[in-house]
């Protein structure tokens, strides 16, 4: 909701924000109505104490139903609902509403028979093929909570989540297909669980989907737990179809783990009720989606984008969703998405800035458009990072189609800030996130949590609380962490971790991070993370990771590290090292290749390492020394130790090969 001092008379946008704001439980009450409920709720919000609040209290939903089943008995049956396209492969699908919906119940059956039921964990580690769609919409369909991880991440980040989670089953593959290689998912599941303590985990089963794409196969899985594709073929053939079992509001959706300025990753818990009602809503208003429409979202289901607007969103909605495997460049070139678009006829892309960036680096003058008709596009939605202006107008030259920049978080499940074209046609504002959606009051506060919202004014970005329906309800296992992380910054907001500010017109700017995360070509990272794995080498004293400015993806990590006293190492083979010990201990999607050993790094006589100076010196931007430096000639050393990287000399700075 815009804040009151930003705001205009007219247009249907501001009425509607309004009303949100005058009437809270009536816009919800009338956006509930979207979705279809066993039992309705008795009431929109419930507000429990400062820091706790429910949606749609005494409902009681299906979200898979509302996603499938909904649609079955509307008479669309036959309605495509997913096109799987797989640019790695080649291979390509379609499911209808009634076949998924079939192929759902009995994966979801079978889920069942080895004792999977409602509130159980399941971990789905897979990469973009329909049976992770399958498998969460089943856990959906019995009230199991489905917990994915991207593919991109290690073994120990996976058990990290196992640890946390507790699953009672994994669903994964024999592997996922790379441009430069294939991943075998099911050595990287076992050397998780062994890291778990083997049998002592909580996993009794693993469901192991066999690609024919990727060498691996049935015989290989020899182990007590595991499940053969062919075996679960037989499993879900005697099973009984799952019918869809009404879940409170409240039930947990999902788990999905995100960075958080600690290593160990944050739970993010999604309710059932609130976030098909808010998917809904947005669907319609934000994206003017809806029956007869496709989607082509290109990003992974295991992100909070693919989440919302690969699998739940769509669905709801009642329309098509394209689930893509590929790369925006390189499978086979710059003009992928374009055949995408143009061969299943859809309406709306959604993506990552980085995407686009690699796109333009390989065909800055779009010569790719030519060979695909692209009139079934109706605008372009991005999120993730910041939409670098310059992106923003190429985009918005070259397809002549509305270039929504939104902003959000896997935190708040569907975005905070937007253009939202199911309402009207805002103008749009390059390196603007636009306006604020309703329930969202977005305010910005200083350090001390004071509300300095005005134009212009630069500070904290954050939510009056509570946060509309389909955003976190706690992380899982601890609302302390979750009161601790986001409630207690600034008494009565949810503080975003994002800096930023209004125009004169209401437009929000988000312009970067107040805490150590990063986003890697839209991967969210904690630098925090990588300085602990960068510190477990023993030959490192200590180091600061920082998020570097990167042309193509947004940020990337740079690393800074001292050598402990006496260490006596071969510093290329170290930086190597370093290099490795990162892929191995949070995987290739850290995608971390700079290190540069310095002597000291610059501190404050209290010991903080200024890693703002360092990054302000890095990308090459003004930067001033606070006067409480411990060391003034510090900061001149890491200006040489830079210098040297452009001139190379081997034995100071080291740029790590692949
Ligand atoms: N499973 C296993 N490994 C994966 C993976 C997956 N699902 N996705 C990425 N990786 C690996 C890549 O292979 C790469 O490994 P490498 O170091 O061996 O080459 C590494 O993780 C880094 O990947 P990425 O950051 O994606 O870099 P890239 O150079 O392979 O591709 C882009 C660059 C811009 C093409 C790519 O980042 C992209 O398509 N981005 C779109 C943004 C997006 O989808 N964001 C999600 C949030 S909305
Ligand atoms: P994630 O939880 O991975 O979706 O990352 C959320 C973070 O990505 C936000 O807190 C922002 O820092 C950043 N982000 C997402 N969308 C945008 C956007 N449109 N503009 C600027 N930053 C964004």
């Amino acid at each position: 909701m815009i804040a009151p001092e930003l705001q205009e008379s007219g247009g249907e946008y501001r009425v509607i924000a309004q009303r949100s704001r005058d009437d809270r439980e009536g816009f919800w009450l009338e956006a509930a109505a979207r979705i279809d409920w066993s039992v309705p709720p008795s009431a929109a919000l419930e507000e429990r104490s400062e820091t706790e609040w429910r949606w749609f209290p005494g409902g009681r939903t299906n979200v898979c139903a509302n996603a499938l089943d909904r649609h079955v008995a509307a008479g669309r049956g036959d309605d495509t609902a997913l096109i799987y396209d797989s640019a790695m492969t080649g291979t390509r699908a379609r499911f209808s509403y009634a076949e998924l919906r079939d192929r759902v119940a009995r994966f979801a059956g079978a889920l069942r028979a080895v004792g999977v039921a409602a509130g159980d964990r399941v971990l789905i580690y897979c990469p973009m093929t329909p049976e992770a769609v399958i498998a969460m919409l089943a856990c959906a369909r019995i009230g199991a909570i489905h917990s994915v991880v991207f593919g991109g991440f290690a073994a120990n980040e996976l058990a990290v989540r196992i640890q946390d989670a507790k699953p009672r089953a994994v669903v994964t593959s024999s592997g996922g297909i790379e441009p430069n290689r294939t991943v075998a998912y099911l050595p990287l599941v076992r050397s998780a669980l062994d890291i778990c303590g083997g049998g002592a985990s909580s996993v009794e089963t693993v469901i192991v989907h066999d690609r024919e794409a990727v060498p691996g196969s049935a015989a290989d899985y020899a182990e007590d737990r595991e499940i053969a594709w062919h075996d679960w073929a037989s499993l879900e053939a005697d099973a009984a179809l799952a019918d869809p079992v009404p879940m409170r509001s409240e039930d947990p959706l999902y788990i999905l783990y995100t960075s958080g300025t600690t290593g160990s990753p944050k739970g993010v818990v999604r309710d059932s009720g609130g976030y098909a009602v808010a998917l809904s809503w947005a669907m319609r208003n934000i994206y003017d989606f809806g029956p007869g429409d496709t989607i082509f979202t290109a990003s992974d289901v295991g992100w909070v984008v693919g989440h919302s607007f690969i699998v739940y969103g769509p669905l709801l909605a009642g329309g098509t969703t394209v689930l893509y495997e590929g790369k925006p460049v390189g499978t086979p070139d710059a003009g992928a998405f374009w055949r995408v678009l143009s061969e299943y006829r859809a309406k709306i892309l959604s993506t990552a800035p980085t995407a686009l960036r690699a796109i333009r680096r390989e065909d800055p003058e779009l010569d790719a458009l030519a060979g695909y008709d692209l009139s079934s596009l109706r605008a372009v939605y991005l999120a993730g990072e910041r939409m670098d202006p310059e992106t923003w107008h190429w985009v918005n030259d070259g397809l002549r189609v509305p270039v929504v920049d939104h902003w959000w978080q896997t935190e708040t499940g569907w975005p905070i800030c937007a253009n939202p074209l199911g309402i009207e046609t805002l103008p749009a504002k390059a390196g603007s996130t636009s306006l604020p959606m309703p329930g969202f009051d977005v305010r910005v506060v200083d350090s001390t949590g004071r509300d300095i919202t005005a134009p212009g004014v630069e500070g904290n970005i954050a939510i009056r609380l509570p946060l509309p329906p389909g955003a976190l309800l706690e992380i899982w296992g601890s609302r302390q962490r979750f009161v601790d992380s986001y409630l207690s910054a600034f008494p009565g907001y949810y503080a975003t971790g994002d800096a930023g500010h209004f125009d004169e017109d209401g437009y929000l700017f988000v312009m970067g991070r107040t805490d150590d995360v990063i986003n890697v070509a839209g991967h969210r990272l904690s630098t925090g993370q990588l300085e602990e794995v960068l510190t477990a080498h023993p030959a490192v004293a200590e180091c600061a990771v920082i998020g570097v400015h990167d042309d193509l993806k947004g940020q990337r990590a740079a690393g800074f590290v001292t050598l402990k006293h006496g260490e006596t190492v071969v510093r290329e083979e170290l930086a190597g090292q370093l290099v490795r010990l990162v892929r191995e201990r949070i995987g290739p999607v850290a995608a971390f290749r700079d290190v540069t050993i310095v002597d000291r790094l610059p501190k404050t006589r209290s010991g903080k390492i200024l890693r703002k100076t360092m990054r302000q010196i890095v990308d090459g931007e003004p930067y001033t020394v606070p006067a409480t430096i411990e060391d003034p000639g510090v900061v001149d050393a890491l200006i040489e130790a830079l210098a040297a990287t452009v001139s190379a000399p081997a034995t100071q700075t080291v740029a790590v090969p692949r």
